[in-house]
């Protein structure tokens, strides 16, 4: 990638109360439509991939005519539903599908979203040429999601992989970046953020019988990792700093 013909910019969230999940969730949303939304040309349709909750969904939902927002996941799905009903929001659709078949034809949508879902996916490959498929030509596609070393990732993957069943990779920057470049876009702009967590939050997602364990196997890594991920003690709690990459594309055409 020529990253001279890339914009990079980095910003550092502060926040007291990231370590309340909710609100790391709604935080990096609206950072995501402040970022995100100024890029784009056409505000008409938008498709937010692994939606989880919907945050990203909601925040798209303030700017363009009609969202749709998939997941595999049917709870999740029921989540948004309920959600929209009660924020009275009511040009976002969500629909049950897997993000490796979407059942859309060619050329749909304006924008396509991704945020933290595809580390969760069997063959991310297949997923960003169906993104790719459903997209219009100078469409936008926009990932972010984590972004660690080489040695950081490889280190704290297995950890990840007990935490949640469907975890299935962390990427470094050049993966995220070849990942998008040789799925047939290219990329526009590149944001970076750093987004505090604290390891018993996180490990607090895994089975109850072994988030000790998680915390312990975390405490424990190489203190290369703890060195990247900023680990620092505050009262009986471990926090780390870990970074997230925003990266803006477009189809090419
Ligand atoms: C960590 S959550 C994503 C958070 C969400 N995008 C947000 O902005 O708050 C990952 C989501 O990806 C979904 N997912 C995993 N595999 C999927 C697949 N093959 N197709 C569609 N969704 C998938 C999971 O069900 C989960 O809801």
């Amino acid at each position: 990638m020529d990253m001279d013909k890339v914009h990079v910019q980095s910003q550092t969230i502060k926040e007291k109360s990231f370590s309340e999940r909710e609100k790391a969730h709604m935080k990096a949303s609206d950072i995501f439509e402040q970022r995100a939304i100024p890029h784009f040309n056409n505000l008409n349709k938008s498709l937010d991939v692994g939606k989880s909750n919907g945050y990203t969904g909601f925040a798209l939902a303030k700017h363009f005519k009609k969202v749709v927002s998939i997941d595999s996941n049917p709870g999740s799905l029921k989540i948004g539903e309920n959600k929209a009903l009660e924020k009275n929001i009511k040009n976002i659709q969500f629909l049950l599908m897997d993000a490796h078949r979407l059942k859309f034809p060619d050329k749909l949508f304006d924008v396509v979203t991704c945020r933290a879902a595809i580390h969760h996916f069997d063959n991310p490959d297949e997923v960003l040429s169906e993104i790719h498929r459903v997209l219009k030509t100078d469409g936008f596609f926009v990932i972010m999601d984590f972004c660690f070393s080489e040695t950081t990732r490889n280190l704290i993957a297995p950890l990840a992989m007990v935490r949640e069943n469907d975890f299935k990779k962390y990427y470094t920057f050049h993966e995220w970046c070849d990942l998008i470049e040789n799925n047939g876009f290219l990329i526009d702009t590149i944001y970076t953020y750093t987004l505090p967590r604290v390891v018993q939050e996180w490990a607090a997602a895994g089975p109850e019988e072994i988030q000790n364990r998680i915390v312990d196997a975390f405490l424990g890594l190489d203190e290369k990792v703890h060195k990247e991920l900023r680990l620092q003690k505050k009262g009986n709690k471990d926090i780390i700093t870990y970074r997230i990459v925003e990266i803006i594309a477009r189809k090419k055409g």
